[in-house]
């Protein structure tokens, strides 16, 4: 079947043009660089890619972690902290949130307990006090935070996110993902005072997201002290992917160029709102993320398949208990993005 022409929203991929500056780091390689693994042990670092977001994240680079995508370090943290010893281990994780992260707590046997969004107005909100009890109630071995969340695309705030810590054991070790963050806010000076104040704390970051990069499978992270028999377990002894060091570099080095795509990302889901929320039934939620989670009358929904079927957009229709009567969709180009647009208030006519 030829899906050449299908236009897919529905993984929350990038669709703008690539930073020059990534171009040209594919560009300038030279493929001689293969013939040899990196000598950067020597220099007593895990890869140029670490040094580089060290510096800019300004922590040692021993706190940088780096993955084949988020996804490899989401991985490797909970199959190192939910495997050891003989009882099976626990983790707490949102309820809506990416379905991947209970898969991978069940693929080392551990058991996985959902605490509660709740929706409140146009956002679906951590319930912070219920997290407190069962952090009290269950102990769990790790704490899983989505910032913002997928799909409900929210994210908590430094105070609450510190408010959880606090409460945390220190046994307990907290992931916090934010592949999605820096689509509506910039701002990264509060991530070495955080993993330097809660040593048990895990900070994940990826390229595939806001550095549009999801093809080229890089993630990184930054952990506290506590973490270090995650060190050992996520570290290459033979170093990093050395195209990838170079790309990851020249993507770092274009935030301001993608950070004027996630403008026009954020102008288009000001669209999505104006034009949607006032059609009887609808409604688009805040967010911070690529993607829109958008509420519809669920007996619209074959009306709605088909007509983004004709179109040939793919968006998700989600189908988890609670989310049913949802879609989510990735934020595309602006002419995309008002073509879906017409395509749901057509369907609404
Ligand atoms: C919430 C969340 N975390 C992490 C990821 C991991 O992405 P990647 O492995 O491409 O970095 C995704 C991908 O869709 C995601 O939705």
């Amino acid at each position: 079947m030829d899906n050449s022409n299908l236009i897919y929203l529905d993984r929350n991929e990038y669709n703008f043009e690539v930073a020059p500056l990534v171009e040209v780091a594919i560009r300038n390689f030279s493929p001689i660089e293969f013939t040899h693994y990196t000598r950067c042990f020597q220099k007593g670092i895990k890869s140029e890619l670490s040094q580089y977001i060290a510096d800019m994240y300004n922590v040692p680079e021993k706190n940088v972690v780096l993955g084949y995508g988020g996804e490899s370090i989401l991985k490797s943290v909970i199959h190192c902290f939910l495997s050891q010893g003989h009882r099976q281990r626990k983790i707490l994780i949102p309820t809506y949130s990416w379905w991947y992260y209970k898969s991978i707590a069940e693929e080392v046997n551990g058991t996985t307990t959902l605490y509660p969004l709740y929706e409140d107005g146009y956002e679906f909100k951590y319930n912070i006090p219920e997290i407190k009890r069962l952090l009290q109630e269950e102990k769990p071995d790790m704490l899983l935070l989505a910032s913002p969340n997928n799909p409900t695309g929210n994210s908590l705030t430094l105070d609450e996110i510190k408010e959880i810590l606090n409460n945390v054991d220190p046994q307990t070790i907290v992931v916090v993902d934010e592949a999605y963050t820096l689509f509506n806010q910039r701002d990264i000076s509060y991530i070495s005072p955080l993993i330097t104040e809660y040593p048990n704390l895990l900070i994940i970051r990826t390229f595939s997201k806001f550095y549009g990069l999801p093809g080229l499978r890089l993630g990184y992270a930054f952990m506290g002290n506590s973490l270090k028999p995650f060190d050992g377990f996520s570290t290459m002894y033979l170093g990093f992917n050395r195209l990838s060091e170079k790309i990851g570099i020249a993507a770092l080095q274009s935030t301001d160029f993608y950070a004027e795509k996630a403008a026009i990302m954020r102008s288009d889901k000001e669209l999505y709102k104006k034009s949607l929320n006032p059609i009887p039934g609808f409604k688009v939620y805040n967010s911070d993320a690529n993607f829109i989670l958008i509420k519809y009358p669920f007996e619209w929904k074959e009306k709605l398949q088909e007509a983004f079927a004709k179109e040939n957009i793919v968006v998700k229709f989600m189908n988890e208990e609670g989310l049913r009567s949802h879609i989510r969709i990735t934020l595309g180009t602006p002419v995309t993005n008002r073509q879906v647009i017409k395509i749901i208030e057509n369907a609404a006519l």
